[in-house]
């Protein structure tokens, strides 16, 4: 009875020192995909963009450099004046006709312009670049001589002041043809170059920066002219966004400080 009594009161002792068993697998399942505390839920609910476009993976994070192609630059984001990029090339070396020497763009930039040059030849159009590149003096330069054509200091709404040119991104190009006597001048819009190009630039990047009706929110006049290389899929987005350029950069677009 003694021995009994020994025996049973041992297996009670174990029985109340153990902890409940666990298996290996359910532990290490919980360990790996913990629940999150309802706090930590509601800050990562809160770090996902309120909008993305309908279409295509979320953008890339921003560089924060002025050489992303989507920098908003425009009459309120300024590009700093010793903003420079850095991978400028010769439109001429690249075989791309242009009205005057010494005529730079951005390398992936010159290189998509150069197919749309020669898609454009072979379809009859005879489009030549009357400017590209300006440096932050350049477009001072370049302002100064509008203000003063137009007897207006904001240049007829047809000129950057300089530090919010996108041709100081080394991006932007000016098209003009015989058609439009080689000038850049709205009579430019009304010509077979410039129908060619609203259809066809998008393919290789470039996109028209200040269209016809949307003067009120580009700040600028209709500028029938002016490109912008934002790259294909940069457009692709954009056309599937149905934004204009100047919403689509203010949405999605790039502030860097560079
Ligand atoms: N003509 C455009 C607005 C520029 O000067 O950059
Ligand atoms: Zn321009």
């Amino acid at each position: 009875m003694l021995v009994l009594l020994l025996v049973c009161g041992y297996a009670l002792l174990q029985f109340i020192s153990s902890p409940p068993s666990v298996s290996t697998g359910e532990a290490a399942s919980v360990k790996e995909a913990p629940n999150p505390p309802k706090e930590e839920r509601e800050e990562k609910k809160a770090k996902t963009p309120a909008k993305q476009l309908a279409k295509g993976p979320p953008l890339p994070a921003p560089a924060e450099s002025c050489d992303d192609l989507r920098v908003l630059v425009d009459h309120e984001h300024t590009l700093p004046y010793r903003y420079v990029p850095q991978d400028l090339v010769s439109l001429d070396a690249a075989g791309v006709p242009v009205l005057n020497g010494g005529t730079l763009l951005r390398s992936e930039a010159a290189g998509q312009l150069q197919l749309l040059m020669a898609a454009a030849a072979s379809d009859g159009e005879d489009l030549i670049i009357a400017s590209s590149y300006r440096s932050y003096a350049d477009q001072q330069a370049s302002h100064d001589k509008w203000a003063n054509f137009y007897g207006d200091p904001n240049a007829g709404g047809m000129s950057a002041l300089p530090g919010h040119s996108q041709h100081q991104l080394g991006t932007a190009v000016d098209f003009t043809n015989s058609a439009a006597e080689y000038q850049i001048w709205q009579p430019f819009g009304r010509t077979s170059g410039s129908a060619w190009l609203e259809k066809n630039a998008g393919k290789y990047g470039y996109v028209l920066a200040y269209p016809e009706g949307l003067e009120a929110e580009t700040g600028y006049q209709w500028e029938p002219w002016h490109y912008r290389y934002i790259g294909p899929e940069n457009v692709e987005r954009l056309q599937d966004s149905g934004m204009s350029l100047q919403k689509f950069l203010t949405e999605e677009g790039v502030r860097p400080r560079c």
